[in-house]
């Protein structure tokens, strides 16, 4: 008998989650910015930085939409998953799209590295300025969608600082049904 798959949201810090595998909001040089990928990237520390460095040498860094892992270095976890989200123009431009990508991509490449713990900004809704009802809706109908399919990743978590988000993430895991889910609202 599978194991039922599970979704918690949390409003928390995802840097201080321990779970398999973090999802940080990176760009495309793989090499930091600010926001997430900044504080990932400082208390990650040099192994995962030179992984990193590497990444880029030897692929250039990462498309939008796509994403890479390396190791998590001195965070909480075994696997750093750098999603490339897009940034928001007017949603003329495939946004949508490349949102959904990422999220599809990179818990492919965790399953691939058979993790069974995820955690997942908002990606893109910060710097990047997607709007927080729509990426929210993408989120979870793409990893809802797509879960079910995957070998190792049992535990999906959305991690969110802001209260937007949290009320968005909210107010859609709070209207889903599905025998096989177990979904865990934390309240904040
Ligand atoms: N824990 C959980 N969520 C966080 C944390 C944290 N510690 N810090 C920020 N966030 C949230 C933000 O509130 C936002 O909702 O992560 C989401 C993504 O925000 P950004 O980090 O600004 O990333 P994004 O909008 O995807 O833009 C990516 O910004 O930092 C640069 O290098 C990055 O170029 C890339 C771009």
């Amino acid at each position: 008998m599978n194991k039922r798959k599970q979704v918690t949201l949390i409003r928390g810090d995802i840097t201080k989650l321990a779970v398999d595998a973090i999802v940080t909001s990176a760009n495309k040089s793989l090499l930091g910015g600010g926001g997430l990928d900044y504080v990932i990237h400082k208390k990650a520390g040099m192994l995962m930085k030179q992984a990193c460095i590497e990444l880029n040498k030897r692929k250039g860094g990462c498309p939008t939409g796509q994403a890479e892992v390396t190791i998590a270095g001195d965070l909480p976890a075994q696997y750093i998953i750098h999603a490339v989200g897009p940034r928001w123009l007017d949603g003329q431009h495939n946004e949508a799209d490349l949102l959904c990508s990422v999220y599809s991509n990179a818990l492919s490449k965790a399953d691939e590295m058979k993790v069974q713990t995820i955690s997942f900004p908002s990606i893109s809704t910060g710097v990047y300025g997607f709007p927080k009802q729509l990426a929210g809706e993408i989120a979870i109908g793409t990893v809802l969608s797509t879960l079910p399919h995957y070998s190792f990743v049992g535990h999906v978590l959305f991690v969110v600082q802001d209260s937007e988000n949290y009320q968005v993430y909210q107010d859609l895991l709070s209207k889903i049904v599905d025998e096989n889910l177990i979904i865990n609202i934390e309240e904040t």
